[in-house]
């Protein structure tokens, strides 16, 4: 993931166009339903919380615990810090209705944007019929799809490609390196940037991430790995049409809206330094003072104005940048819609367009809440490539 990032977070933009409409659907005509030897479980989207305002987080229930060996953490700092405390499945393993729960309490991410964010990973990286993802790599406890329709095995959120990308600020791009772990050298790197832009505040002179200090990271992201990474796919993901940026604008959004203490609204580097290094919650942390929304921070457009010369593509053999062709009409109308149609055409795999049951009904639950967020006046249905 670009991630400075959050899983989470990453999709706020796309989200900010969602309607709270109440999830009808029909009930299920089976309540059982076997596949492959699977058995199918229905997804509920679940209520939103009433409990909206701030609260120091965590609570007593969820206690950090270091992950065991078989524990699967990625390369999002947020879903990480989340198993980390219990707030979703310590193992790793998660679902669609703990996702949204478990980043709703902890992070006050509303309802529908954290719907969001579980749709784009289980669509693209879990298994929706037994609704299960791996936050981290591949898992015996997720089954491949059934009928191996997308390959022999359910790669976790940890796979590049489809929505794990290069240019991160934390994780090296998967040519490079370790694309799952933190690393020191890139977060130093990170934090000279920091030294030079950033307000004074509570640690000391320029130790909090401002506007200034998030538009020269992610610049410096960008300079870097377009230098470094001969392979780099640049805005190799979902969010490449929302913001010229990628991600990493939603990164430093999610800064700003999620991570910053949300008594003081301060970012501080020691606050974002605890989520992205040692993934947990900072002592005496605070969650925002509102469901955070997606749309309640500017900064993330703020930052692709900035940065709009970078456009999204790749390199080619020769290391010369390649840019994407852009979405067609009437899908390149708004960033929602493009970034509707790039996640459906190129990261959703075809073969979910065809399945039935309780596999049908959690894909068109998924499908669906992509589509009245993404603010098109059609759906697609999915055709990215398989078992890639
Ligand atoms: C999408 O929006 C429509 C119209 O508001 C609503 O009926 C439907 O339940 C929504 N679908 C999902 C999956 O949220
Ligand atoms: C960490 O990042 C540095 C700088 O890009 C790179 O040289 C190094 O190989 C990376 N380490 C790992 C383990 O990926
Ligand atoms: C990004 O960095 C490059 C190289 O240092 C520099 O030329 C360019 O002006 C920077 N852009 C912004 C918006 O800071
Ligand atoms: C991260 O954890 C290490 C080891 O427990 C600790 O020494 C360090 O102070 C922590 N850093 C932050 C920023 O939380
Ligand atoms: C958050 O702000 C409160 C003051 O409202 C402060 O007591 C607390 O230490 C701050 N937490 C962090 C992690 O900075
Ligand atoms: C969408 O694409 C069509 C066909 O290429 C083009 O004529 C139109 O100007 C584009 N619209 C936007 C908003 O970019
Ligand atoms: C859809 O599934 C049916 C039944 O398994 C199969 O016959 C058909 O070829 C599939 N179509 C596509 C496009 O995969």
């Amino acid at each position: 993931m670009k991630s400075f990032s959050l899983l989470l977070l990453v999709v706020s933009p796309l989200f900010i166009a969602v309607n709270a409409s109440p999830n009808i659907r029909d009930a299920p005509t089976t309540t059982v339903d076997i596949q492959d030897g699977q058995t199918g479980t229905l997804m509920v989207l679940p209520p939103r919380q009433t409990d909206t305002g701030t609260k120091n987080v965590p609570d007593a229930n969820h206690p950090f615990i270091a992950p065991g060996p078989n524990d699967m953490r990625g390369p999002c700092p947020a879903m990480n810090t989340l198993a980390n405390h219990g707030y979703i499945s310590r193992n790793g393993i998660t679902s669609f209705e703990e996702i949204i729960n478990g980043a709703g309490e902890a992070f006050n991410i509303d309802r529908d944007m954290a719907a969001g964010m579980a749709a784009l990973n289980i669509l693209t990286r879990g298994n929706p019929f037994v609704n299960k993802i791996s936050i981290g790599l591949v898992s015996p406890l997720v089954p491949p799809l059934p009928g191996q329709i997308d390959g022999p095995e359910t790669q976790g959120i940890a796979k590049h490609g489809r929505v794990e990308g290069d240019g991160s600020m934390t994780r090296s791009d998967v040519h490079i390196g370790d694309n799952r772990n933190f690393n020191q050298t890139l977060w130093d790197e990170g934090l000279e940037v920091l030294a030079k832009f950033g307000d004074d505040g509570p640690d000391g002179p320029a130790t909090v991430f401002n506007l200034q200090a998030g538009i020269e990271l992610v610049n410096q992201t960008l300079v870097s790995d377009q230098v470094l990474d001969p392979e780099v796919d640049r805005f190799s993901f979902w969010s490449k049409y929302f913001l010229n940026t990628d991600s990493n604008g939603i990164d430093t959004d999610s800064v700003a809206s999620v991570f910053a203490n949300g008594t003081t609204k301060l970012a501080t580097k020691r606050i974002i330094t605890t989520f992205f290094m040692n993934q947990t919650f900072p002592e005496n942390w605070f969650r925002p003072q509102a469901p955070v929304l997606g749309s309640n921070s500017p900064i993330a457009g703020e930052v692709a104005a900035a940065l709009s010369d970078w456009v999204p593509g790749h390199n080619d053999e020769n290391g010369v940048f390649v840019a994407d062709p852009r979405p067609p009409a009437p899908f390149n109308s708004t960033s929602g819609c493009a970034n509707y149609w790039d996640v459906l055409s190129n990261a959703v795999p075809a073969a979910l367009a065809n399945v039935t049951g309780i596999f049908k009904q959690n894909v068109d639950l998924l499908t669906g809440i992509l589509f009245n967020a993404s603010g098109c006046a059609e759906p697609i249905a999915p055709a990215g490539p398989t078992n890639v």
